[in-house]
């Protein structure tokens, strides 16, 4: 059934479940704070460059509900037709990061063809050394595996109320999306940062040091 969106009811409980339980654990084998470290061990693979079709960008952005008081960043922007669309069509601010020189070239023209190059930054580089905390709203196109290692990141730097929309791939039973709409052939999830998982993220943290 297509384009119906489905909002997880008990999701804080779910996640609490996930994050405790013994068989989460078990299936996972790693503990949350374990995450980064474990990960960090395996090398990840190479995201091919495939953008997302309009129709998917359009409801990505409606998912996400942007606005005009958004920075939208795209971490793996392509030809940044993400955050130009988020300009254009909602006047929100945007940043794109890409590790392709040739990418950021390609947005930058996109962007000035389309009018909205006073309202978006694009800038090569890895988005693993990337400080996105300005970001409101944060869009992703990339792999599962990527998106595991990218999530502790996600919930050090977003601030409280960021949204996260991921066209494809989920984050993995650490992180059940509140959002999964599926629009074709193609499946988008969207998160928003809680303040209860900056807490959460704080403990681990802590016991981790410990
Ligand atoms: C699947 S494409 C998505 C492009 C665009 N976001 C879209 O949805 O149309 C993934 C992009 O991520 C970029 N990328 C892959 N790994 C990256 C990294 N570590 N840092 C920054 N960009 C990366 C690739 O160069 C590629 O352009």
């Amino acid at each position: 059934m297509p384009d119906a969106p489905t909002t997880a009811p008990s999701i804080l409980h779910e996640r609490r479940a996930l994050l405790h339980g013994a068989a989460a654990l078990a299936s996972l084998a790693l503990a949350p704070a374990a995450i980064p470290s474990a990960l960090a061990q395996q090398p990840l693979p190479k995201v091919p460059y495939v953008t997302t079709p309009q129709a998917i960008v359009d409801r990505m952005l409606s998912m996400a509900q942007v606005g005009r008081n958004d920075v939208v960043y795209d971490l793996g922007c392509g030809d940044g037709r993400i955050v130009i669309s988020a300009a254009s069509k909602y006047g929100a601010r945007g940043v794109g990061i890409d590790l392709d020189p040739e990418r950021i070239r390609e947005a930058t023209a996109n962007a000035r063809a389309a009018g909205v190059q006073d309202r978006v930054r694009f800038r090569q580089g890895d988005l693993f050394r990337s400080d996105f905390s300005p970001a409101t709203v944060v869009m992703l196109y990339l792999l599962f595996e990527v998106n595991l290692q990218l999530m502790p990141q996600l919930w050090r730097q977003l601030r409280v109320g960021a949204r996260v929309v991921s066209h494809d791939f989920h984050m993995g039973a650490q992180w059940p999306p509140e959002q999964i709409v599926r629009v074709r052939d193609k499946t988008l999830y969207a998160w928003t940062i809680t303040e209860e998982l900056k807490q959460e993220l704080r403990q681990e943290l802590r016991q981790e040091l410990r």
